[in-house]
């Protein structure tokens, strides 16, 4: 009997429980019904832990994570811990992840299900089929730059600092992993960087450019970031994989998963870098928030928390046909016509969060039967 997989589920605030609360459903049906068997621990993260802990990220959270095989992370924030003081912001939950499991790969995928084409605010023929990937670069720079903060000066005005630093191993390394990606798919990498402003775009474009003497095979190209934000809305089918650094991604991939029709739809896998065994550290969530105008309410889509579990399974455990399983019964699902509400079209049936977790469940025993 091959040992079982140490997972962390990490629920968080707003919608992140109840969406959770299906994908668990899905989780014990691969475990009655599939080869794959999972040692599930749970913690509280974010504002959850704070009203409880008085800490976004408790010690006996972090130490989980640094011992588990994946983690399967819901959302965090909601405006009720809304505060000035960063160290007790729920997001600090997640970037303090990243950052101590070294997630510096985030995969952004944004593909656009034929089903839900209409759903998106651009004509059908600009999105129909789009199938791109950003990737972002998770621990590094402004993010996480040394000096930052806010000081009072003489005169009494205040003064409010970031910094922006990349070194080339930083840069090497996501590098890799863009040329290797886009092997695996339309092979072709677009750098993405403001290399007219900023020395960290200078360095980004040489450093890129010289790993491209490794990877020949594959297509590179350099854009500016607002270029590619306007190439993004104008003609999104041109790209294949993106990448790009810590800020430009966050926002990058917000604009890229709202051309696909729901953000509610799309997952995301921060990877760290492979260990002498061949592992890695890695963290799985959905590319939407806490969303607390909705959360209670049975209304939130868990289709992006469950197709973060499915990149789980193919990204940690090389569970390739359990991944497309769940992928499938995804897609089965939206043709049988069922939509939560921030998918909803007309024609469709709208169904409740429960609702869609359980059609998944019985897609799942249609298909595996
Ligand atoms: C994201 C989010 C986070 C980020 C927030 C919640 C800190 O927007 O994952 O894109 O800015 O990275
Ligand atoms: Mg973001």
């Amino acid at each position: 009997m091959p040992a079982n997989k140490k997972m962390l589920v990490l629920p968080g605030d707003g919608i992140g429980p109840e969406v959770m609360k299906q994908v668990r459903r899905v989780v014990d049906w691969f475990d009655k019904r599939r080869a794959v068997h999972f040692d599930i621990k749970e913690g509280l993260v974010g504002g959850a832990a704070i009203d409880k802990l008085k800490t976004p990220l408790p010690d006996s959270v972090l130490a989980d994570a640094l011992a588990t095989d994946a983690v399967l992370f819901g959302s965090v924030g909601g405006p009720q811990w809304d505060t000035g003081d960063f160290s007790m912001k729920p997001e600090r939950a997640i970037l303090g992840l990243r950052k101590e499991l070294g997630l510096f790969a985030n995969l952004r995928p944004a593909m656009v299900y034929e089903e839900l084409a209409d759903a998106s605010t651009l004509k059908r023929e600009v999105v129909s089929g789009l199938d791109i990937l950003i990737l972002r670069e998770l621990t590094g720079g402004v993010y996480f730059g040394e000096p930052r903060g806010v000081t009072t000066l003489a005169d009494g005005t205040k003064r409010g600092v970031d910094t922006q630093i990349y070194t080339t191993p930083e840069i090497e390394r996501i590098g890799r992993v863009a040329f290797e990606l886009a092997r695996k798919r339309r092979n072709k990498v677009t750098s993405v960087e403001k290399a007219n402003v900023m020395h960290t775009g200078v360095l980004w474009r040489e450093t890129m450019t010289r790993l491209h003497g490794e990877y020949k095979d594959v297509e590179l190209e350099h854009m500016y970031a607002d270029n590619c934000a306007m190439q993004l809305v104008r003609r999104p089918k041109q790209f294949d994989v993106i990448v790009t650094d810590n800020l430009f991604g966050d926002m990058l991939s917000d604009l890229a998963s709202m051309l696909t029709g729901s953000l509610g739809m799309l997952p995301s896998a921060s990877l760290g870098a492979p260990d002498a065994t061949g592992g890695r550290r890695a963290l799985y969530e959905p590319i939407h928030g806490s969303a607390p105008d909705i959360a209670g309410k049975d209304l939130a889509n868990p289709l992006a928390q469950l197709l973060s579990f499915a990149m789980l399974l193919r990204y940690s455990f090389d569970l390739k046909d359990d991944a497309d399983l769940i992928e499938k019964a995804a897609k089965n699902v939206l043709k049988s016509g069922l939509r939560t509400a921030d998918i909803m079209q007309p024609g469709a049936t709208k169904v409740s969060t429960t609702q869609m977790g359980e059609a998944l469940l019985k897609e799942l025993d249609r298909l595996a039967a």
